[in-house]
């Protein structure tokens, strides 16, 4: 079985040193309040850290949904083994371990599977590929990893020789967007998708907003790194002269946007060049910088989402302490 490897990235992206990068610094440094769209954070170093967030106790949008994934390994697998081969799509794979306790299951059955990761950090989808090339070499399993944006990815691949694909969308990653874009995405995804395929996508449910500050303020350190990356990546790719110790990481639920809301503040009053842009940005000492974003939702809300966007419930499958839904649903065309 193979392994592979393709970089579907635009020079333009993300993770490159191009333009788009360039003008969501410059749009977001000179709005009022300033502004760094999520997307940014999510360079390789940004993938690594978000791994280490992951493992963190008190980080309970992965705590849930590790414990989802591993008490229903059983039910998922029997509801997605097939006859023939099984196209399995990751997107936003990180370093796939949720997926691989899956995939785990499904190869002790003997089932065929195409796993095809899916994710804009190419070191994230590297490391990925080498893992499950060293764990799964002489099984059913063949691997194409593939470093792009999601919907590049999705139509780069061909859906059409599998008598099933199913989708994952781990991690709360949908939960980046607000309510309306998770719509949008999910009708778009759906578009992307053939009638009779299946996907799994974590929601995070609203709880009690102090767990919500815990999950997103830990004493080690590990969200201000994430969100501080923020400024490394930024003097890498445009030039800048960020200096990381005069910033601090702070996030809170904010009821009015029912979202977790990060914010990187100015620790004192200080001037930032960004020799790319030719410019330089002031900032006032305690000025806060909004990051990143993740929405909170109700049961009825997700429900929606799947009957606004062509979709049929299949299952919500809940954590013990109801903190999280891993939701399972078919396309209907
Ligand atoms: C919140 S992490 C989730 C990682 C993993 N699925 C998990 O559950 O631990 C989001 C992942 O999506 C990737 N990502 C973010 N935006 C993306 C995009 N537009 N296209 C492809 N991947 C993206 C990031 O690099 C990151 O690895």
């Amino acid at each position: 079985m193979s392994f592979s490897f393709k970089d579907l990235r635009p020079v333009d992206g993300p993770n490159s040193n191009g333009h788009e990068f360039a003008v969501a610094v410059e749009k977001g440094l000179s709005g009022k309040p300033k502004r760094l769209p999520s997307w940014l954070i999510f360079d390789d170093r940004g993938s690594e850290i978000f791994q280490e967030i992951v493992r963190l106790e008190t980080y309970l949008p992965a705590v849930s949904e590790i414990e989802i994934i591993h008490t229903h390994q059983r039910f998922i697998a029997d509801l997605i083994i097939s006859q023939k081969a099984l196209q399995i799509i990751d997107l936003g794979s990180g370093d796939g371990s949720k997926s691989m306790v899956l995939l785990e299951h499904l190869i002790q059955k003997n089932q065929r599977i195409h796993f095809m990761p899916i994710d804009i950090s190419a070191g994230a989808v590297k490391n990925l590929v080498a893992t499950l090339r060293s764990k799964f070499k002489n099984t059913s399993l063949t691997v194409t990893g593939i470093a792009s944006e999601y919907f590049q990815g999705l139509s780069a691949i061909s859906r059409g020789q599998f008598e099933r694909n199913f989708v994952f969308y781990f991690g709360v990653t949908i939960g980046n967007q607000d309510y309306s874009s998770a719509g949008k995405f999910l009708r778009k995804l759906w578009g992307a998708l053939n009638d009779g395929d299946f996907v799994m996508i974590g929601f995070d449910l609203m709880k009690n907003p102090k767990l919500l500050y815990r999950a997103y303020n830990d004493a080690g350190g590990v969200f201000q790194k994430f969100n501080l990356n923020l400024l490394d990546c930024i003097n890498q790719k445009l030039g800048a002269n960020f200096v990381k110790q005069n910033f601090i990481q702070e996030a809170h639920y904010n009821e009015q946007s029912r979202a977790v809301e990060s914010y990187i503040y100015s620790i004192e009053e200080q001037t930032v060049q960004i020799a790319a842009l030719n410019r330089e940005f002031h900032f006032q000492a305690w000025e806060a910088m909004q990051t990143e974003f993740s929405y909170k939702c109700t049961m009825p809300e997700i429900e929606a989402l799947a009957q606004n966007n062509g979709f049929q419930i299949v299952e919500h499958l809940l954590d013990s302490k109801k903190f999280f839904v891993d939701a399972i649903w078919q396309v209907k065309k």
